[in-house]
């Protein structure tokens, strides 16, 4: 196992990361639903790209846990408010969800780089470039 985190830690980790992409899809779902005015038909597709995305990555950080002889346990408590998003309030909100994941990712990496498991740090590296990618996305759109 890695030198820098114990397998019991990598695992928590990954869990806090599962919740995460798990509460982002349910999360992206709403916004889907709640999102008005002309701009709901660029930015529902969006959003839908996004919510796949998250689905995704759930799969993949739940089989990194496998992988470590873990059992994915996301732990997630969603509330939802009754609030209708224009186009741009949507994309705002989208971006907080992929900073957080990129946060999320980059922390892991911190903590395993160097550490001598190479697949959970080639993972993590992926990822931070992956949520990167989402957040310069969003930011263009988000561009007057
Ligand atoms: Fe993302």
């Amino acid at each position: 196992m890695t030198q820098g985190i114990s397998r019991k830690e990598a695992i928590d980790r990954l869990n806090g990361l599962l919740s995460e992409e798990m509460e982002a899809s349910m999360r992206y779902l709403h916004l889907g639903m709640m999102v008005q005015g002309l701009d709901r038909l660029i930015v529902q597709k969006v959003l839908q790209d996004n919510l796949e995305e998250t689905l995704e990555h759930s799969e993949q950080v739940a089989e990194k846990i496998l992988q470590l002889g873990g059992c994915p346990a996301p732990k997630i408590r969603v509330e939802f408010e009754e609030k209708r998003y224009s186009g741009k309030e949507a994309l705002q909100e989208a971006l907080l969800f992929e900073q957080a994941a990129l946060d999320g990712y980059r922390d892991l990496l911190e903590h395993v780089d160097g550490g001598g498991d190479v697949i959970l740090e080639e993972f993590a590296r992926q990822q931070v470039s992956v949520e990167s990618e989402h957040v310069a996305g969003l930011k263009m759109l988000l561009e007057e």
